[in-house]
């Protein structure tokens, strides 16, 4: 019998007799472009059409939206499934912007302003009396960021304003690390993703927030909080009630499908050679390296920086796989681990307290 049924489209590969034909290669998605020059200024035409770009980070990919258009920005919240009430931060080219968007800026964020943009550092600050309410979700602080990677950079000089942008997953959901995460998320729903390469940094920016008395770590990230208190010649309150709201602080955030569990080695090695009927994912420190092949588990190295680059990466190519859990292998506790600690912490979370958002 003919692998090929008569009136059928031609298959790429010649068939092999008794075997069907392979499947042809997924097409490349049209609106998941190489960000040479060419796109860039149709990125720019775009966010000045009031549309959506998503663009490359050093810590994650943004959905991006024009930061003056109420309309604009309104897409990015529908496209996500986000509250209005949720902030958005507005990333900038230079800092000479900044006295545009915020209304008081204090000596020690002017200092980490110096020390560390551009680069993955969000400042909350008071807002500029013409900052959008769409943008601060009604708060009277907004948060800013001028990011170091290439792409952005060039983005954001060429459209001359401030892009507001958050995460570019649905809301909830893993951040993304490549073009395609983002095309994965939203398919053709975002005219325009800006490839520019697998995000160096792979975790958000640490947020610090100056709107109160004392400077506040509201989400450890991409700068360790060490460095930030170096800079700053002061230690770093913790979050308390007053301190603004920041949504990305719940536990409901950063959350592949699957359950997540964060165990010792031990336990995802008996978990993994006892299981029965489950699938089971695993994510494991290399030094597990020899019992840990298969094509449920990943393998992450034992150095900080390196673990945050793959991290969503991992997690996503395992959720993709149906796992019902993802066994992750508790990575070190020390300061250099805090962001990855608190993602992982708020995934396993989400998975107890059964949010689905
Ligand atoms: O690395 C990053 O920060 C990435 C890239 C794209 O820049 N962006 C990002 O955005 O992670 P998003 O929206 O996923 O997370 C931003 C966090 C949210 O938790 C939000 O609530 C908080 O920042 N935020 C933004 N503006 C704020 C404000 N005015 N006050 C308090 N929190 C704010
Ligand atoms: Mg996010």
């Amino acid at each position: 019998m003919s692998a090929v049924p008569p009136g059928a489209a031609e298959p790429v590969a010649a068939p092999v007799p008794g075997f069907p034909p392979p499947p042809p290669p997924p097409p490349q998605p049209t609106n998941v472009v190489e960000a040479d020059e060419a796109a860039i200024a149709r990125a720019v035409e775009l966010l000045r059409a009031g549309e959506l770009v998503a663009f490359p980070t050093e810590t994650v990919y943004g959905l991006g939206a024009d930061a003056s258009s109420a309309d604009a920005v309104a897409k990015i919240f529908a496209l996500k499934g986000r509250p209005e009430t949720h902030p958005v931060i507005v990333h900038l080219a230079d800092p000479d912007a900044l006295d545009a968007w915020a209304g008081e800026i204090s000596p020690g964020a002017r200092k980490l302003a110096a020390a560390f943009w551009p680069g993955p550092l969000t400042l909350i600050l008071k807002r500029a009396p013409s900052v959008l309410d769409a943008v601060t979700g009604g708060q009277d602080t907004v948060g800013l960021r001028i990011p170091s990677h290439p792409v952005a950079k060039q983005l954001l000089a060429a459209f001359g304003g401030g892009i507001a942008a958050p995460s570019a997953n649905k809301f909830g959901r893993v951040s993304p690390t490549t073009a395609m995460h983002v095309f994965n998320d939203f398919i053709h729903a975002v005219p325009l993703i800006l490839d520019g390469g697998a995000s160096a940094v792979g975790i958000e920016s640490t947020i610090v927030d100056f709107s109160g008395e004392h400077a506040r770590l509201l989400r450890p990230g991409g700068v360790p909080a060490a460095a930030i208190e170096e800079a700053l010649g002061e230690a770093l309150a913790a979050p308390d009630e007053s301190a603004p709201r920041a949504p990305g602080s719940h536990a409901s955030h950063y959350a592949p499908r699957a359950q997540v569990k964060l165990v010792r080695r031990v336990e995802m090695l008996e978990t993994l050679s006892s299981h029965k009927g489950r699938r089971i994912g695993a994510l494991a420190l290399e030094v597990s390296v020899p019992r840990l092949n298969q094509a449920l588990q990943r393998v992450v190295p034992v150095v900080a920086a390196q673990y945050a680059h793959e991290l969503y990466g991992a997690l996503r190519a395992l959720d993709a796989q149906n796992v019902d859990v993802i066994l992750v292998e508790a990575p070190p506790k020390s300061s250099a681990w805090q962001a990855i600690n608190d993602r992982l912490a708020r995934a396993a979370r989400h998975a107890a307290e059964g949010e689905t958002t």
